[in-house]
């Protein structure tokens, strides 16, 4: 079997969403210090629901599928909805990842969470 799906391989090749969001009301970054792997997501919130989405990953291969796939499950839904993206459903929505690649795709999950804390901040220092 090969170590990668073809999902993977469609994400890493092709990724959804890269690039910058200059109009982002939400931008998470966050790392991993092991593998040095750096995830940036951009959103841009109108109404409680992400209208736009984008991502700078400099990373591995898997990482930058699971940005890419993160994005794209997160896309039009409702904060509350991105709220409870695990990298669990990241990882099935990839049709797996090699075990000692899962936090590739914890790294998403926290990217996101980062980036919707940092919209709620603004959004109270807002109000
Ligand atoms: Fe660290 Fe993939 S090897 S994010």
């Amino acid at each position: 079997m090969a170590l990668y799906s073809e999902k993977v391989m469609d994400h890493f090749r092709n990724p959804r969403n890269v690039g910058v969001l200059e109009d982002a009301n939400g931008i998470g970054t966050v790392g991993n210090a092991k593998c040095g792997d750096i995830m940036k997501i951009y959103l841009k919130i109108e109404d409680d629901i992400i209208v736009d989405v984008k991502f700078e990953t400099f990373g591995c291969g898997s990482a930058i599928a699971s940005s890419s796939m993160a994005t794209e499950l997160i896309k039009g839904k409702p904060v509350s909805d991105a709220l409870q993206l695990t990298n669990k459903a990241v990882t099935e929505a990839l049709d797996g990842l090699p075990a000692h690649k899962i936090h590739c795709s914890v790294l998403a999950e926290e990217a996101i969470r980062a980036a919707l804390e940092d919209y709620e901040k603004r959004k109270a220092a807002a109000q």
